[in-house]
């Protein structure tokens, strides 16, 4: 391996600079190339990239966003798409990919690898968590934080006003993020994908709370709950249901994924990507780094993929008994 391209695809989190960066500076130390694709696969397909050297990186470890910028190709889905992006990287001299995402990333990681015999390597990056293999990915953290800041200012003003919040964080289709900033926050109540508490008991639990004299509540919406249609329609059947609540929805929305990373974003982003570079020296391919009981691991793209990253829904339970 001489030369290595990385690239950031999917949604962007944060640590994602910080994860190039170590792409960049562990190429430079052991002395080989690294160059940066563009808008992710997009990139690799239009042969858009910069070369990289230690000096190239200077500075964005701090920095939100990816200045490699991310995409979501739908070209990348055709043979014709990723055998552009293979013609690409042979007339770049590129011999292995370090792919910085989420599992929409790893999918197309695996195929095209399969195909065009072209090493890859997956660094989980995306403010979801919802990748095995990992126990966090870059961006949660900061994430987390993001949200929880967000809360206790909600809080703030619905306490002002006796209120009752819904407020939605981003997840598509895991509960992560809400989970733990709900207990982090001490949300009076958490609604994740992963577990469908009913209707009847969340009126239950809200009515309890009214008449234990709490000043405001807050419910904290996974976006990919299913309990109602959509935050604003849950908000409206609970207070047909509960009219002597005024509530209010916020969607947290992009706000989360923005911002400086956390120190421990730009930890786990540095240890994942010197390993990465490190794998493919050692002539591993396809594989997922991971950070796993504080040791970086690696497993398979295939089991990255096909396992469920498993929620710990003991939180649940921790979150009844203390919002009491
Ligand atoms: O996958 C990360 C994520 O932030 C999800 O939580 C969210 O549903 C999605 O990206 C939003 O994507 P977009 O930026 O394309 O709206």
């Amino acid at each position: 391996i001489k030369r290595i391209g990385v690239m950031t695809s999917g949604g962007d989190s944060p640590g994602m600079n910080a994860a190039i960066r170590a792409v960049a500076r562990s190429c430079a130390y052991y002395n080989i190339q690294c160059v940066g694709f563009y808008r992710g696969f997009q990139g690799m397909i239009e042969g858009d990239y910069v070369e990289m050297d230690a000096r190239s990186v200077r500075n964005i470890i701090s920095r939100g966003g990816t200045i490699l910028k991310s995409a979501r190709s739908k070209e990348f889905h055709t043979s014709e798409g990723r055998q552009k992006a293979a013609d690409n990287l042979k007339k770049a001299e590129v011999d292995a990919m370090i792919l910085i995402g989420g599992d929409g990333t790893f999918r197309g990681g695996q195929i095209f690898s399969k195909e065009h015999n072209i090493p890859v390597i997956g660094v989980p990056g995306t403010i979801d968590n919802d990748i095995y293999g990992t126990n966090y990915t870059i961006g949660y953290d900061t994430a987390l934080n993001t949200v929880v800041d967000a809360i206790d200012k909600i809080r703030d003003t619905a306490s002002s006003h006796n209120r009752l919040f819904f407020v939605e964080v981003m997840g598509r289709d895991a509960g992560f993020i809400a989970l733990n900033s709900g207990v982090g926050a001490g949300a009076e109540e958490i609604l994740i994908p992963e577990e469908d508490l009913g209707l009847d008991r969340l009126l239950a639990s809200l009515e309890r709370s009214r008449k234990s004299g709490k000043t405001s509540s807050i419910v904290v919406v996974s976006e990919g709950d299913k309990i109602g249609k959509n935050v604003f329609e849950l908000a409206e059947y609970v207070t047909k249901n509960l009219p002597d609540y005024d509530s209010k929805v916020t969607v947290l929305g992009h706000i989360q994924r923005g911002g400086s990373p956390s120190c421990f974003d730009r930890v786990l982003a540095s240890r994942l990507c010197v390993k990465a570079v490190e794998l493919l020296l050692d002539g591993k391919k396809d594989l997922m780094v991971g950070f796993v009981n504080n040791q970086i691991e690696s497993c398979t793209l295939e089991s990255a993929l096909k396992e469920k990253h498993a929620i710990n829904l003991d939180l649940l339970r921790i979150s009844d008994i203390l919002s009491t």
